[in-house]
């Protein structure tokens, strides 16, 4: 009698990729971001099958505790945040493969311990593990945490891979970002370190690399003879949460546009690369930051608007201003909105502006990119009752609602020609019926499959801050109050002054 092979549900749809075996190692094991990002994340990737057959995880923070609480905690904070509701046999048998190391970054006897229980792992299954040490800790602790691995020679492994994942926010300016860079190079070498940056994560962001490269349509298209200007919104309605420590320190641009927007502009804006390997990707997208000429110090005032939330209405009750908020300084001048027009000066994107702005408690939740045509030369449709020609849009929806939309002219059924805009939709939900993995999931596994392509890399990550460095200079030495908006607003009315003549923000 045949067989019938019973297919595992729980691995339906999924690529498996052989992944040498791996003990991820989570400093700040205990934080809000292993709680609720990286554990519901090693957690689905468990649940797809994704997870190297052999993987132990070993997380490592100040709490004193047994691995059984530590694993308490992990099975409340993958309840609590995975996005989907977990398996039991799942969830027990990866808990079952998480220890725990309590210790101090800067004490050694932490990383005896941490090597200890490493070493042990290895010797039970006969195999040197590849390691992969995540530092998700205040990034105070970056440095200090590489220099202790590096002086217990947790750096190397013979017969197996060591590799750095270094959380946001790398550096706080230019000078900083490169002295962590020295710091880190001095103990590993840069095809070890993967610098993250979410964004990359996300679905819809890769998308944009297929949508530009894997169709015929746009390539033609995208550049300073049929593109007239490109506006990246990074909008949020939540305001700064308990995060008043961090943030007040950073602000949107160091927060947001730093890193986050100026990936995203890289990736709509660089030219092919020749294949999707890790540095020929990268490569690009140096370039392109190098082509961004940052503002001079007498041009931010013109080019850069920043503001701050006051008191409003969001999420349907009122809502605090900024400088109301739990353990914001007084008369902070940290800004929780910034505007900005860039331009890149190269062949391809000469004379286009690049507007990109981002903020927190906005009136809506949405990250996008809108490429915006040049208008048609010459306009034959006067119709009245016509809402009229508009320039072809292209926008990429990032979230929530993950798709790309072209706006085109349509003919409004009837004896007249009356025209006006109509979509034409690609919508994730309808496409694809399935949900997305959390960026986290897909930024994990990459760095324990060793590849590179969806991290930061030391030139780029310097090359950003030089972009942003001048602004963080000019509002320094600047005086004066800063503008301000009503938290649930769609954000400053001063924003519209960096708009060149005939261009407007796109309505939240
Ligand atoms: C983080 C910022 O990097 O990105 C947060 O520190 C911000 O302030 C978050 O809220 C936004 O991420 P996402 O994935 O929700 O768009």
């Amino acid at each position: 009698m045949a067989t019938v092979q019973q297919e595992n549900p729980l691995t339906e749809g999924l690529e498996r990729t052989p992944v040498h075996p791996t003990t991820l190692i989570i400093f700040g094991a205990t934080g809000d971001l292993a709680q609720r990002k990286l554990l519901p994340a090693v957690y689905n990737l468990a649940h797809e099958g994704a997870l190297p057959e052999r993987f132990n995880m070993i997380g490592i923070a100040r709490t004193e505790q047994p691995d059984d609480d530590y694993r308490a905690f992990a099975r409340e904070a993958i309840q609590k945040y995975s996005r989907r509701q977990p398996d039991e046999t799942v969830l027990s048998s990866l808990l079952e493969r998480m220890r725990y190391v309590p210790g101090s970054f800067d004490d050694s006897a932490a990383y005896e311990g941490l090597e200890s229980i490493a070493n042990e792992l290895d010797e039970e299954a006969d195999v040197a593990f590849n390691r992969i040490f995540y530092l998700a800790t205040a990034p105070g602790f970056f440095e200090t945490i590489a220099e202790a691995l590096g002086q217990r020679g947790l750096d190397r492994r013979e017969g197996a891979e060591v590799r750095l994942v270094v959380e946001k926010p790398f550096g706080h300016d230019l000078a900083s970002a490169q002295q962590l860079n020295r710091a880190l190079l001095s103990v590993f070498e840069e095809r070890q370190i993967y610098r993250i940056d979410h964004y990359l994560g996300k679905e819809t962001v890769q998308n944009m690399l297929v949508l530009r490269f894997g169709n015929g349509i746009f390539e033609p298209l995208w550049n300073r003879s049929y593109i007239d200007n490109v506006q990246i919104t990074a909008a949020e309605d939540i305001g700064i949460g308990t995060r008043a420590e961090y943030y007040d320190r950073s602000g949107a641009l160091r927060d947001i546009v730093q890193n986050h927007l100026l990936q995203l502009l890289t990736i709509l804006s660089m030219e092919p690369p020749v294949s999707f390997s890790a540095d020929e990707v990268r490569n690009e997208k140096v370039k392109v930051l190098h082509a961004i000429k940052p503002p001079t110090l007498e041009e931010v005032p013109e080019r850069v608007v920043r503001a701050q939330y006051a008191a409003g209405v969001a999420e349907g009750k009122d809502v605090p201003g900024y400088l109301e908020e739990q353990g914001v300084a007084p008369g902070s001048s940290t800004e929780t909105y910034v505007a900005l027009r860039l331009g890149i000066d190269n062949w391809r994107w000469a004379g286009v502006p690049i507007y990109m702005r981002a903020g927190k408690r906005l009136s809506r939740r949405v990250t996008e990119i809108a490429v915006t045509l040049k208008p048609v030369p010459h306009l034959a449709f006067h119709e009245s009752g016509s809402l009229g020609v508009q320039p072809n849009q292209l926008i990429l929806n990032v979230q929530p609602n993950e798709g790309v939309s072209l706006s085109l002219v349509a003919k409004i059924p009837g004896a007249r020609m009356r025209v006006r805009p109509v979509n034409m939709e690609f919508a994730y939900g309808t496409s694809f019926m399935s949900q997305s993995p959390e960026a986290y999931e897909r930024l994990i596994l990459d760095t324990m499959r060793g590849d590179a392509t969806l991290f930061a890399r030391d030139d780029e990550v310097e090359a950003a801050w030089g972009i942003v460095d001048p602004i963080l200079e000019a509002w320094q030495n600047a005086d004066g109050e800063l503008p301000q908006y009503a938290a649930g607003s769609p954000g400053p009315a001063e924003a519209d002054q960096i708009l060149l003549a005939g261009a407007e923000w796109r309505p939240l």
